[in-house]
């Protein structure tokens, strides 16, 4: 056989995915040093953005011919572009749109992959600890989405508690990116953070400092919190705990009664549609931190089981849901 034609869609098919490899790679790298920023602000030649942002000129000018060959960014008349669409998903983190904080997620992530022979060959795990940055890169879209939900979407009440002035309690709130999102919507509203990691708890209190909002080194599973809450929230931190029951259970206690509780978390789909594909592989990064995700059913049992009602899923794409719950 020779050249490309003649050959299988299973090999293209294939092939693609490997193209797909550099396009996060790619996306990731120009977004960490600032190529793709300095190209949306303003289009410049290979040897203009190496000389401007200081960077190695071979780097870039390999850097600028994979952009343009992948399609993030175009050429015309010797300088480099960026159509308004791509800076809307590779760079604008509120647009629903937004997936270059994915990318950066997982192209950080994958440094960890060497440890994937560890866990087949023994089962060794690794926790998340040492990846706090890829987390803010992929929940600032959870965040975002579930700021824009609660403005317009069926859970309005929670803008509108949020906006009077009420107590929040974020489990599992990692470096406290949400809290800082929240307390710049909502100042009038005061935030409580619970988070076992020592490295995101020391980041979470530096965001907290001199607002009302108070970090606390704790598991969900120890929280002994009694009716003082009007809304919990748990972003991606409920597949990490061990006994789940035992966290969505002391949700309830912590919560007043009318309080509700929020959860932003990727749910396994029933079958791979095109849509389901990314968690499905996804499978395989949360093994290696020793988690798995749960499914819609799993996650309202947990709900029912510790007393909640009006269980609720919205979903965000991309097998991502807000999961609301109240305790009436
Ligand atoms: C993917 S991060 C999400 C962080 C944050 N909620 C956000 O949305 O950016 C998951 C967090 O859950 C925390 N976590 C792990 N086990 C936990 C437990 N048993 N109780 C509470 N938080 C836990 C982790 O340390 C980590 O910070």
């Amino acid at each position: 056989m020779a050249g490309w034609k003649g050959r299988p869609k299973e090999f293209k098919q294939l092939w693609d995915y490997s193209v797909g490899f550099y396009g996060v790679w790619v996306a990731h790298i120009g977004r960490s040093v600032g190529l793709l920023q300095h190209i949306a602000h303003s289009p410049a030649s290979a040897a203009g953005l190496a000389a401007k942002l200081g960077l190695d000129a071979g780097a870039v000018g390999a850097w600028c011919s994979a952009a343009v060959a992948l399609g993030l960014i175009g050429e015309r008349k010797g300088k480099l572009r960026m159509s308004a669409r791509m800076k809307e998903i590779l760079l604008d983190a509120k647009s629903p749109n937004y997936l270059g904080g994915q990318f950066s997620y997982l192209a950080m992530r994958s440094l960890e992959y060497r440890g994937l022979e560890d866990l087949f060959n023994s089962g060794k795990t690794l926790d998340m600890s040492s990846t706090f940055d890829a987390i803010e890169q992929a929940t600032d879209w959870d965040h975002n989405a579930f700021l824009s939900a609660i403005k317009k979407g069926r859970s309005r009440r929670l803008h509108a508690m949020l906006s009077k002035g009420c107590r929040v309690l974020d489990v599992g709130c990692g470096t406290g990116t949400l809290i800082e999102k929240l307390w710049r919507s909502y100042p009038r509203s005061a935030f409580v953070g619970v988070e076992p990691s020592e490295v995101a708890v020391h980041r979470a209190m530096e965001v907290a400092a001199g607002k009302p909002v108070e970090i606390l080194r704790l598991q969900g599973e120890a929280m002994n919190f009694d009716g003082q809450f009007d809304i919990v929230y748990l972003g991606e931190s409920l597949y990490a705990a061990s006994d789940k029951q035992a966290v969505v259970s002391n949700c309830y206690r912590a919560l007043k009664k009318g309080g509700a509780i929020a959860i932003v978390e990727g749910l396994l789909p029933k079958t791979a549609s095109k849509e389901g594909r990314l968690i499905i592989g996804m499978q395989l990064d949360f093994a290696l931190q020793g988690y798995r995700f749960m499914t819609k059913e799993e996650t309202g049992a947990l709900l029912r089981n510790a007393g909640f009602s009006k269980v609720a899923f919205s979903d965000f794409g991309g097998s991502l849901f807000l999961v609301s719950a109240w305790k009436i």
